[in-house]
């Protein structure tokens, strides 16, 4: 007999056949003559029925419980009244684990739920994002070899801040201070050297108290960097990640989406180019919808949720003043106040993305971080990067969480990761 995942049946390619599947009781309903069981694998869930005129597997199924793994055979029939449009016609039912009492039901409070996270990742919901999560994780990777980048892994135990020590994890190792990374950008910045184009996907921390549906303390970090380039060519690439990302979602998600009761729709609309703006601009809109805003200020969350609203699609926030700009943005020569830095906004969640034009001056490098109070003996070796063949160079850093956020309509970014850190979960 032929076993098959659940997806194949509900593509039609098992009908009127003889098929076995293995999973998990999702649903079950008892009637007088017949059972209905709501089976799940990794690829869906499916109806099943189960006579009482089958004496062996209506024992075996009268057994089963909510989350009991079983394999399962029969015919898969079209049958318009199961949910998914097909139904299988179980002959014999086999219990792998009988489950205890599921501790998950309807009537649960959100906190309950956050508290069973290793279960509650079974449900469909968690399951489809997570599914979908791989697969824009793909799309992105197929994106940089396409564009000839090289995957690189930087370390995570880090000696020096990225980003300001606001939001710094401090950690004994052994009997020093280390960190935990809040961006691999600097390592990356090392690896251009040898590699030129450099991207990596990994995780980044930060000591963030905000409790907004954008924030976690650990995040995956989606981040490139590549020399000879300028801002233009950043903003391109950006772009074109972003496009390509989107239309092969739109491609092959559809199913996902429809589950989730997301909008693919939106996604059709990212096409490049991205409308830019620069800071002063956004500031300028700002203050045309009565915000008190001026000049210098860092855009809040409010305040990107309402720029975005006016473009309905990703685009693109650049010129910011370097006061509010890491120590490691070029700033512009014909105005100094400018930091070559620009953001990546969408609608409802404001920011995905930063990067800009790094600093590769070594002096105007120890005067930026002068500035910020920064140390430049802590950053010896990223001085050395310009002491020994400066170039040019670019590179951003996305939000991997964030960006699903917007892709899935969630409604928190707690969703878009299989474990959330918060400043008060990390459980399990
Ligand atoms: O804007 P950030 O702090 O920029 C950097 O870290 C740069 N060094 C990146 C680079 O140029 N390589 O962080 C980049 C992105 C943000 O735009 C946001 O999408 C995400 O990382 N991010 C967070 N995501 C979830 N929770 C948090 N607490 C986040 N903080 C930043
Ligand atoms: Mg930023």
């Amino acid at each position: 007999m032929a076993l098959v995942k659940i997806s194949e049946i509900l593509g039609g390619d098992c009908t009127d056949k003889q098929v076995s599947v293995r999973g998990w009781v999702y649903r079950k309903r008892q009637g007088k003559e017949l059972i209905f069981l709501v089976v799940r694998d990794a690829t869906g869930v499916i109806q099943c029925t189960v006579k009482k005129a089958n004496a062996t597997a209506w024992a075996e199924a009268e057994k089963l419980t909510i989350e009991s793994s079983l394999t399962l055979e029969g015919v898969a029939k079209p049958d318009t009244r199961a949910p998914g449009g097909y139904e299988i016609a179980a002959e014999a039912v086999s219990i792998i684990g009988l489950a205890e009492v599921f501790p998950i039901a309807k009537d649960k409070s959100e906190e309950f739920i956050r508290d069973m996270r290793h279960l509650w990742l079974r449900s469909r919901k968690m399951n489809v994002v997570m599914d979908v999560r791989a697969k824009v994780l793909e799309y992105s990777r197929e994106y940089f070899r396409k564009t000839c980048f090289t995957e690189v892994s930087p370390p995570m135990f880090i000696s020096a801040a990225v980003e300001g020590g606001s939001t710094l994890f401090g950690l004994k190792y052994f009997d020093q201070t280390l960190y935990l990374t809040q961006s691999s950008q600097l390592y990356l910045e090392i690896l251009i050297y040898s590699l030129e184009n450099v991207y990596c996907i990994a995780p980044s921390f930060r000591a963030e108290k905000s409790r907004t549906i954008r924030h976690l303390t650990e995040y995956w970090h989606m981040e490139a960097e590549w020399p000879f380039a300028d801002m233009n060519d950043l903003m391109k690439f950006e772009e074109g990640l972003m496009e390509h990302i989107c239309k092969r979602t739109a491609e092959d998600c559809q199913k996902e989406f429809a589950e989730l009761g997301a909008d693919i729709s939106k996604l059709a609309q990212v096409q490049v180019p991205f409308p830019r703006i620069t800071y002063a601009e956004a500031i300028d809109r700002l203050k045309a919808k009565n915000s008190a805003l001026k000049w210098g200020d860092d855009l809040g969350y409010e305040d990107e949720k309402l720029l975005a609203e006016e473009f309905g699609k990703p685009f693109f926030v650049y010129d910011y003043p370097k006061a509010i700009k890491a120590f490691y943005c070029k700033t512009r020569r014909d105005q100094p106040e400018i930091a070559l830095s620009v953001d990546m906004m969408v609608p409802r969640i404001g920011e995905i993305s930063t990067g800009g034009q790094r600093e590769e001056d070594k002096d105007q490098l120890i005067q930026r971080m002068k500035e910020q109070e920064l140390k430049p003996e802590d950053y010896e070796w990223y001085l050395d990067l310009r002491r020994y063949g400066t170039v040019p160079h670019v590179g951003f850093g996305m939000g991997v969480e964030r960006l699903l956020v917007w892709m899935l309509d969630l409604d928190n970014i707690i969703d878009a990761i299989p474990f959330p850190r918060t400043t008060r979960r990390f459980y399990p």
